[in-house]
């Protein structure tokens, strides 16, 4: 466990009497088994204590805790669900953690509108099958959908294999309310599908990873629910082969809803790992996973005709395509476990490496002989539809100074070939903490300068989540 020490102040014992005078209901809490419980989420093995971790449910409860806060030079984290994969919401300088989970209300889903007001504590799965209910779709679902929070899908502008046709998380965010950490409350837009009014200060606060403001109410866009699907399940004995099959299917003509990319290893492990039965062929060195969408079956079996001749161009094997919703539910949940499977292995480092899509079968050759060149191995899968890829660097059996020595340099290597290829180093994890340390192979020194200048406007005592994305 580590802890960084800067020039802010500890949590006291007057500072813990104002926040229980505050927070009414015994949702203060310094016993140790919640410091522990809120100091790590799914970053590696990354732990930071927090001092205190404080539960609020109204924005002006918030509110009067970053006025407090800003004013005592404590710092404060804001977390989610803690599922974030670059270390977003670990609290590196102690301090309050401020959790959002009892923000945890759906306000209401407005269908003459295709809108929904929400607390940012509502979990995506929750807040997905109520718009369901209703015809409604909210498209983003990233891995985690099952248990990590909308706010915390906002803080990283989460993806998921659906942001391939229907776009990411900012892409149905109309409107925010955002406590600042200087205590006031402002909202960031209007209720509204087109707006040229000033600075989109909405889209500044989606993908903030929570450095600029705590969010305490979201609008969302919704759309119509597509009523059929069919996903197909494609093996290759190349993968580099399946990677170059993945552009041409929308140089055909066709967008699929997603087009996942999974290599041999990754399934293997998650075979293991859960207890899905499935048979794959000792040759196949990698999948695609892919879905279409739409209202009419027809339509969609010819897109599906469409995309197998074009695998057939790239040699692909015998694929299965699933048309029964538990045939498909299996498919998909398999492909959520990836993540989890793979790093259930090993010690191990995530990468969230992007490019442009038809650049993919270059990065992954590139990532093998960058790892033969330091003498790591790579378990790569990903939304190969939209370019992005996670490459899962693992340990295995190098050694402690291998791996402590090499890794940097490796990962560093990785992401100057993706810049190289028109990419960057994050497509839907964000920088957090983890992937700080190599933001200048993306950014100018003048482009990380004017990010700085707006974080200072914000947070002029750097008190919100101090230490993320920069330093
Ligand atoms: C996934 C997560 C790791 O795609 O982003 O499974
Ligand atoms: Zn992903």
């Amino acid at each position: 466990m580590k802890h960084l020490h800067m020039k802010y102040s500890k949590v006291n014992k007057k500072d813990i009497e104002f926040f229980d005078e505050l927070i009414e209901g015994n949702n203060v809490f310094f016993d140790q088994n919640t410091l522990d419980e809120y100091s790590h989420d799914e970053t590696e093995d990354l732990k930071f204590m927090p001092c205190i971790v404080l539960k609020p449910n109204t924005a002006e409860q918030v509110s009067l805790i970053l006025n407090y806060c800003n004013k005592k030079n404590i710092p404060v984290t804001p977390c989610g669900a803690r599922t974030g994969l670059s270390g977003g919401s670990l609290p590196i300088f102690g301090g309050v953690v401020l959790s959002t989970e009892r923000f945890n209300k759906i306000i209401s889903i407005d269908e003459r509108n295709m809108q929904a007001t929400v607390e940012p504590g509502v979990i995506n799965q929750i807040f997905r099958d109520a718009v369901e209910e209703k015809g409604l779709f909210y498209p983003p679902d990233p891995a985690s959908k099952g248990s990590s929070f909308l706010g915390g899908n906002l803080a990283e502008n989460s993806g998921g294999p659906k942001a391939l046709k229907y776009g990411v998380t900012k892409d149905y965010v109309l409107n925010l309310e955002v406590v600042l950490p200087t205590g006031e409350i402002i909202w960031t837009g209007a209720n509204v599908l087109k707006n040229s009014t000033g600075y989109d200060l909405t889209s500044l606060i989606v993908g903030s990873e929570g450095t600029l403001g705590i969010i305490t109410k979201i609008v969302f866009k919704l759309i119509p629910l597509p009523t059929k699907d069919i996903t197909l399940l494609v093996p290759f004995t190349s993968a580099e082969k399946a990677c170059e099959a993945v552009s041409a299917i929308f140089i055909s003509g066709i967008t699929p809803s997603a087009l996942e990319f999974i290599e041999r290893d990754a399934i293997d492990w998650t075979i293991k790992y859960t207890d899905i039965n499935m048979h794959i062929d000792s040759d196949v060195q990698a999948h695609l996973l892919i879905e279409v969408d739409g209202n009419n079956m027809d339509q969609l079996f010819l897109e599906c005709e469409k995309i197998t001749e074009v695998l057939d161009k790239f040699n692909c094997g015998e694929i299965l395509i699933a048309d029964s919703k538990e045939q498909k539910d299996r498919l998909w949940k398999m492909r959520r476990q990836v993540g989890e499977a793979v790093k259930s292995n090993s010690i191990y480092k995530e990468e969230d490496t992007v490019v442009p899509r038809a650049e993919l079968p270059k990065l992954l050759l590139g990532v093998k002989d960058i790892g033969k060149k330091y003498g790591f191995k790579s378990v790569c899968y990903g939304h190969a539809g939209d370019g992005n890829l996670h490459v899962n660097i693992i340990k295995g059996d190098m050694s402690d100074e291998q791996w402590n020595n090499e890794l940097y340099k490796g990962i560093r290597e990785i992401f100057t070939l993706t810049k190289k290829l028109g990419g960057t180093i994050s497509g839907e994890h964000g920088i957090g903490l983890v992937q700080k340390p190599y933001l200048d192979i993306v950014f100018s020194e003048k482009e990380i300068e004017i990010q700085k200048q707006i974080k200072k406007i914000f947070d002029p005592n750097n008190i919100l989540n101090p230490g993320k994305i920069f330093n």
